[in-house]
């Protein structure tokens, strides 16, 4: 992911200068396989663009390598680049969100604004990271974990005062693919692959296949978008758990069925659900059958659809159609932007 953000850097540099007066140079980059490396003079960006790992020629003599990860050496990692941003991309952890949470939090208190992908801290960690950000007068930004980078969650900053009442989605791509494949003939393990060749499923595919990938979305939509009580109070803020969350994955639709409701004028959609009840929230991921011609009927391939239910609009949809490789880090982007553009 972060290396398709770095071309879509590279891409927009000269209007990120001219327009939003931002220059920045990439000082750090770090995955298990590369380890943790610094330089701050800057790495060649039309490097780092390609395949292999980073050009190191040019580093200076104080710049470092450190190759295990630990909660330290990630705070090494970060003051020898000198990192005024952390773009988190690491994969989902369903459980803990970790290590994500740890980079995240390290990055906050280095003084960094911290812009994260994995929808792992939004869930476990919001509260925490958000105030923590707040107090070192930085930005915990996550656009990009919902809907690639569709400015939902910004959406909600242009509405004070607004109240979510509820909302119902198809927020996985991975699955969406996988259903339309299979109704077209694919086997479930073809349409896998096909997900999988697409770049849109997550590092381990069951995440997306048992509905994982979908309740994470959801939990993280309630928490940031739900969470206030009505009088606008952060207390109780938290108002459900990953584990509330009803979920059944699309494991057992059979490529006949699916044959079937779509003939029928009824696909088969992985839809989430959320619903204001009383002084809590339901919510829930499961296959639905849906009418062809309704919007979330509509929703094909990599696409995907919200609709809130607000006190001010009653209905208010969001589709994106067919999303491509550089739609999550053009989340990451202007996130970026509005961390460091004023
Ligand atoms: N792809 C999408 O369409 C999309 C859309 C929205 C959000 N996201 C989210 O964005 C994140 C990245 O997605 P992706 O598709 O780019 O995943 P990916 O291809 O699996 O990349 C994950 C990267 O994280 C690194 N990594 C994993 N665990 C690490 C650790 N403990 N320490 C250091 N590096 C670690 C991996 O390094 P190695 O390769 O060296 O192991 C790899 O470079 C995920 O959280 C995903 O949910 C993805």
């Amino acid at each position: 992911m972060n290396r398709t953000l770095v071309r879509l850097l590279a891409d927009r540099e000269a209007e990120l200068r001219n327009r939003y007066g931002i220059a920045f140079r990439v000082t750090g980059i770090a995955s298990r396989s590369l380890g943790w490396i610094a330089d701050r003079a800057g790495f060649d960006v039309t490097t780092l663009c390609g395949a292999g790992a980073p050009a190191r020629e040019k580093s200076e003599p104080d710049s470092k390598f450190i190759s295990k990860t630990t909660p330290q050496n990630v705070r090494e990692w970060l003051a020898s680049a000198q990192a005024d941003v952390l773009f988190e991309a690491t994969s989902l952890n369903v459980k803990d969100g970790q290590p994500a949470i740890d980079h995240i939090r390290a990055a906050l208190e280095h003084g960094a604004h911290a812009i994260t992908a994995n929808k792992g801290p939004i869930v476990h960690a919001y509260r925490e990271l958000r105030d923590l950000a707040a107090a070192r007068g930085k930005r915990f930004l996550f656009e990009s974990t919902v809907m690639d980078g569709v400015p939902i969650f910004s959406l909600f900053d242009q509405m004070p005062t607004i109240h979510l009442q509820g909302f119902h989605g198809i927020l996985n791509s991975t699955t969406n693919v996988i259903l339309g494949e299979m109704e077209q003939g694919l086997s479930f393990d073809e349409a896998l692959k096909k997900a999988q060749a697409l770049g849109v499923a997550e590092t381990d595919a069951t995440h997306d296949i048992d509905g994982w990938d979908a309740a994470v979305k959801t939990a993280a939509l309630i928490t940031v978008l739900m969470g206030l009580n009505e009088m606008g109070s952060n207390e109780n803020d938290v108002p459900i758990r990953l584990e509330d969350i009803e979920r059944e994955g699309i494991r057992d639709l059979t490529p006949q069925a699916l044959r079937n409701a779509r003939r029928d004028g009824w696909p088969f959609k992985l839809v989430c659900r959320a619903k204001r009840e009383g002084n809590g929230i339901k919510a829930s991921v499961a296959p639905e059958k849906v009418l062809a011609t309704s919007p979330m009927g509509k929703v094909t391939g990599t696409s995907s659809y919200i609709y809130f239910e607000t006190d001010i609009f009653p209905g208010l949809a969001v589709t994106e159609e067919n999303p491509g490789l550089y739609a999550t880090a053009y989340g990451l982007l202007t996130d970026f932007v509005r961390a460091v553009g004023g």
